[in-house]
């Protein structure tokens, strides 16, 4: 007789079946993911079972209402400020002590993620080899880390939890609002599956893969599920649950008009708190001071690629003769040029402007959000002057020719992600929000948030930042040129990277 476990009312699970699983919840935004994995960790908990949570959007520390959980990343709420570098250390407290850990990472920029995700897995995969017991490992928007069609360590590790993690008693837990995105090897070794709404054919497409059903009735049924309800799948044991709601604070919960309390949170004990912080030291963490020398840098560098790209639009305006500015009707009406980012206002100020009256369609179909942003300098005139030009006579053949190769690639890309691209080079080096991209290429916000382009994020052309304030995104193209043409380096030096860089930024700008 195992221990019963209270998900749903309609389903009579025992700790013992999720020992060395692979659990699979799906489902479209607000259908109730967080919420069934949530109530899982929650049932873990009560037994003991320990368990690591890779939280990317700090959204489990609300466990601590109820239960001793560590929540380690950087940022606000954090008990343990970690990096990569101690991140092997946590993992060890966390397997040997049965410490709950909820990996907070919604304060690093994604290198720093993917690293300290390396790191962290690496060490419990070796750890679970020596201790073999039962341990359970979830992760939120598993399509981020193993994607469908792309290959990369951190994904060949998570993906070796999910294959091989049973017999060392590692289970998962993938989370995912992207169930066709998720990588196809992982989804077919989850034993155990929690269903819930999709709306997406491609999704749809999934699910009937995953269900023994005809098309249309797998349509008719998922169409039919709400909020907390979904399909349970363990092998031949298929049936339509309503997951209980989570007893401990969902930070991910729904904002409404009523006023949420924040909960009283357990912190885990000070010995465990101790034992980490000495392993930190012992492994050389960064120190406070060079956390600030290195941010201060990164300011500076990117102080340097403003003033940069400042001097450029200011030859593009004298070889041209004039700069062509096309103000949004939002700005015309009324909106102060102050709304305008400071690098537009200072070219605006001195240069000859003219003001293109035909310059928005606000025809457009597509509802624009209601924020003044920019439209960047006019790019008329400036394809064909490019397609000559770009095969520029200093740089060798080669390193030409692999630049023709990399605007090619990218072309290939779907419009919506070639104007995000586009925008966001546009407008280095700053960083935006889905709403201001949403406004400036004239999409809906959601479909940016749903399908943000990951060819680029992949390539490390985009960088994507998670900030207290939200997702902002902005462009990493000279890092991108750096790592891309290192092997030209010795050839072209400095000077032509920078030279493929502007010439890149150039092309890349007008790609949509
Ligand atoms: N079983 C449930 N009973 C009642 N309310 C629920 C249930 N499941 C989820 N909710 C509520 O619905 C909202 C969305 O739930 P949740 O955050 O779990 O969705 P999600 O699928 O994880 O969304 P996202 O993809 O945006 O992270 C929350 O406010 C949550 O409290
Ligand atoms: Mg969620």
């Amino acid at each position: 007789m195992g221990k019963p476990l209270s998900i749903s009312r309609d389903l009579n699970l025992n700790l013992e079946d999720l020992i060395g699983q692979c659990i699979a919840i799906l489902g479209i935004r607000g259908s109730g993911k967080s919420n069934t994995a949530g109530v899982i960790f929650e049932e873990l908990l009560q037994n003991n079972y320990p368990l690591s949570i890779v939280d990317i959007e700090g959204e489990y520390f609300g466990l601590k209402e109820k239960y001793e959980v560590l929540v380690v990343g950087t940022g606000e709420g954090v008990e343990i400020e970690i990096d990569a570098h101690c991140a092997a250390e946590i993992a060890q407290v966390s397997m040997e002590q049965n410490v709950p850990v909820v990996l907070d990472l919604s304060g690093f920029l994604s290198e720093e993620r993917t690293e300290l995700l390396k790191a962290y897995l690496s060490a419990l995969w070796n750890l679970a080899g020596t201790f073999r017991k039962p341990y359970m490992i979830g992760i939120e928007e598993a399509h981020e880390f193993i994607p469908q069609g792309v290959k990369n360590e951190l994904k060949e590790m998570i993906a070796r939890i999910a294959l091989r993690g049973r017999k060392r008693g590692l289970g998962g837990i993938v989370v995912s609002q992207r169930s066709a995105k998720v990588d196809k090897d992982v989804l077919s070794q989850a034993g155990m599956l929690f269903l819930h709404r999709v709306v997406h054919e491609v999704d749809m497409r999934v699910y009937s893969e995953l269900l023994p059903w005809r098309k249309t009735e797998v349509k008719e049924i998922i169409n039919s599920l709400d909020t907390g309800d979904c399909i349970y799948v363990n092998g031949d044991n298929i049936l339509p649950i309503y997951v209980r709601e989570r007893s401990t604070f969902h930070a991910g919960f729904t904002p409404s008009l009523e006023v949420v309390q924040s909960p009283e949170l357990r912190s885990v004990s000070a010995s465990i708190i101790d034992t980490i912080e000495k392993a930190r030291e012992g492994k050389g963490a960064k120190s406070a001071t060079e956390k600030l020398e290195e941010r201060i840098e990164q300011l500076e560098r990117m102080l340097d690629s403003k003033d940069e790209r400042i001097s450029e639009l200011e030859e593009v305006a004298r070889t041209l003769g004039y700069i062509k500015l096309e103000i949004p009707a939002l700005v015309r009406e009324g909106h102060p040029a102050e709304s305008l980012p400071e690098k537009t206002q200072r070219v605006a100020q001195s240069l000859p402007i003219v003001i293109a009256e035909d310059a928005v369609d606000i025809t457009d179909s597509i509802t624009i959000p209601s924020i003044p942003v920019p439209e960047p300098v006019s790019m008329a005139n400036r394809q064909e002057d490019d397609s000559d030009e770009a095969v520029d006579r200093d740089l060798p053949p080669a390193v030409a020719q692999h630049m023709e190769r990399l605007v090619a690639r990218f072309g290939r890309a779907g419009t919506l992600h070639r104007r995000v691209l586009a925008f966001l080079i546009e407008h280095a080096p700053g960083s935006y929000s889905a709403h201001q991209i949403a406004a400036w290429t004239r999409c809906p916000q959601e479909l940016i948030e749903d399908d943000p382009p990951y060819e680029f994020l992949h390539a490390g052309l985009i960088l994507r930042e998670r900030r207290t304030s939200g997702t902002l995104y902005r462009s990493a193209l000279r890092a991108y040129v750096n790592r891309e043409f290192k092997v030209f380096q010795p050839d072209i030096g400095e000077r032509g990277l920078h030279r493929v860089t502007g010439l890149l930024r150039d092309r890349l700008a007008v790609i949509v």
